[in-house]
């Protein structure tokens, strides 16, 4: 199941940064920045033309377990891996994708909006969603509708979702993790500012586990 192996990267620190780095040179420093708060994971989206140099390198320096997002398309799921990402994300459910990640190997999150795109997510034996947008869907109310028939699922809620609301989301049996770009922002990552970066990170960490 997709949600045991995601637990088990995270060990313990549910939050999942989402990071959109505009430079891969930034890459190794973001790296600490993101560890020093405490962060276990974090997933790169593929969305800047730098996004599988800076994947490749956060893999290499170590210290936090490097995923992909925004993978779209199977050729992309493959990229991911050979560049050292251990699970993907996807803001949607594409089957093709999804199969792509069973042939790999590696685990994937699929994004999800709707019943049907979780039933088909189950179907696939995937046991983890991301649920994308979550604020603009409606946020902690959309996750408990949709958790009440599927009592199975677990969700790694994302999208508009900072450090406030973060609290919210955290004690809700059906969470899992919650992401965001809260933690890391694009201007912080314009401006290399670490130090917010990391202390962001202890913040939200330390509301995840306690
Ligand atoms: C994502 O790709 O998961 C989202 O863009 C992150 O959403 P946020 O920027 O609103 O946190």
């Amino acid at each position: 199941m997709n949600g045991t192996v995601l637990a088990s990267l995270l060990s313990g620190a549910r939050i999942m940064p989402v990071l959109t780095i505009p430079s891969a040179a930034s890459a190794g420093a973001l790296a600490d920045a993101l560890a020093a708060g405490g962060a276990t994971c974090a997933e790169v989206t593929f969305r800047t033309p730098d996004a599988e140099q800076a994947l490749k390198t956060m893999a290499a320096h170590g210290g936090l377990t490097v995923g992909a997002g925004t993978v779209l398309t199977p050729e992309q799921a493959e990229r991911a891996v050979t560049a050292g990402a251990r699970f993907i994300v996807s803001p949607g459910y594409d089957e093709q994708v999804v199969a792509k990640c069973g042939e790999l190997g590696v685990p994937v999150v699929p994004g999800i909006a709707t019943a049907t795109e979780l039933m088909r997510a189950l179907r696939a034996g995937l046991d983890t969603v991301k649920l994308f947008p979550a604020e603009a869907l409606g946020g902690l109310a959309t996750l408990r509708a949709l958790s009440a028939p599927f009592p199975q699922a677990r969700f790694v809620p994302t999208g508009g979702i900072d450090a406030e609301r973060l609290t919210a989301y955290l004690p809700e049996p059906a969470v899992l993790a919650v992401g965001g770009s809260w933690m890391a922002t694009r201007t912080h990552l314009a401006h290399g500012d670490y130090t917010a970066i990391r202390r962001l990170t202890a913040e939200a960490v330390g509301r995840s586990t306690r």
